[in-house]
């Protein structure tokens, strides 16, 4: 298609890229829990950090809170993908109320190495952002002061524990991989005796979204992540290609892109976080599309084929 007095641009989408099999369930749970308990079903926290998907289940019917005491005892709510702290569903138990739990299988299988590091008198090394949600649900899994969060290579420098001290690490789930890898490489030096997770705890979407990013971003003059602020994983990917030298910005829609940012641009990326539907890429090709001749071209790294059960309560 060549389009008169419009410059061309070449467009490397990445793949995989976009929603990962723990957001489709929790968009999933929520939406199956309109249907079966009727609206509204409350949500505690954004079911997964992006505004599109929310305003979307906002208008089938869904009313997003923070807390849970904002939410009636007669009303069923969802805990998000993130997690929550164990002291959350004690509460909806001990208020009899209906709830459902979307937190990511993935994260779950975290919660549950910690609770079973606690059983064994470790004391854990959590490497994770602070005040990120999934943080804030891993640390609430285990009796308070038996967690110590460490962010960088420089917090671990600053940890007061002996070599004689009974430690393991664990880590959230959207960290990079290769910020990561350095974060454990200190622990490990300042602690061999520290255990570490039986496997890697960042999950296969962080990952595999992340290593797409390295297989185009050399190719790119400008790499566009689409993603929420707030959103993890999508920070991450921004970091991944600045890393490798090439300038990358974080949009949540396609209209946050100034037109300026193409100048001089001939190959441009796009990626999406793990909470970004796919929609929002087309808006952003169909933007670019107005400015720009576009050549359009997917580069898959790998396949993805994991998908999770719905909770029994829904598919009962
Ligand atoms: Fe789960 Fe990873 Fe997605 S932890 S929610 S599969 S980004």
């Amino acid at each position: 298609s060549s389009d008169k007095g419009k410059l061309p641009l070449k467009v490397l989408i990445a793949a995989p890229r976009g929603f990962c099999a723990g957001v489709d369930r929790a968009i999933e749970i929520v939406e199956k829990s309109i249907e079966r308990f009727g609206a509204p079903v409350y949500v505690r926290h954004e079911i997964v950090h992006n505004r599109y998907v929310v305003e979307g289940l906002r208008e089938k019917g869904a009313i997003f809170v923070e807390e849970l005491d904002e939410v009636p005892d007669d009303a069923p709510v969802v805990f998000s993908a993130h997690g929550v702290p164990k002291s959350v569903p004690a509460e909806a138990e001990r208020r009899e109320m209906i709830y459902l739990d979307a937190t990511c299988p993935l994260v779950s299988k975290v919660h549950r190495q910690a609770e079973r590091q606690i059983e064994k008198g470790q004391h854990i090394i959590f490497i994770g952002h602070e005040g990120h949600p999934e943080v804030i649900g891993t640390m609430g899994q285990v009796p308070e002061g038996r967690m110590t969060l460490v962010e960088t290579v420089a917090d671990v420098a600053e940890l007061t524990f002996s070599t004689e001290d009974s430690l393991s690490f664990l880590t959230q789930t959207t960290l990079s991989v290769d910020d990561t890898a350095e974060v454990i490489a200190a622990l490990m030096e300042r602690y061999p005796q520290i255990v570490a997770p039986r496997a890697e705890d960042i999950c296969y979407a962080t990952s595999n979204r992340q290593a797409a990013v390295k297989t185009i971003a050399a190719a790119c003059d400008l790499l566009l992540v689409i993603g929420a602020p707030n959103s993890s994983n999508s920070l991450r990917l921004v970091e991944v290609s600045e890393r490798l030298g090439t300038s990358s910005k974080l949009i949540q829609r396609a209209s946050e892109i100034d037109p300026a940012w193409l100048d001089g641009v001939g190959t441009l990326g796009l990626t999406a976080g793990a909470s970004a539907p796919e929609v929002l890429v087309r808006e952003v090709v169909d933007k670019l599309a107005e400015w720009r001749d576009i050549d359009e071209e997917k580069v898959r790294t790998m396949d993805e084929k994991m998908v999770f059960k719905l909770p029994r309560e829904l598919t009962e």
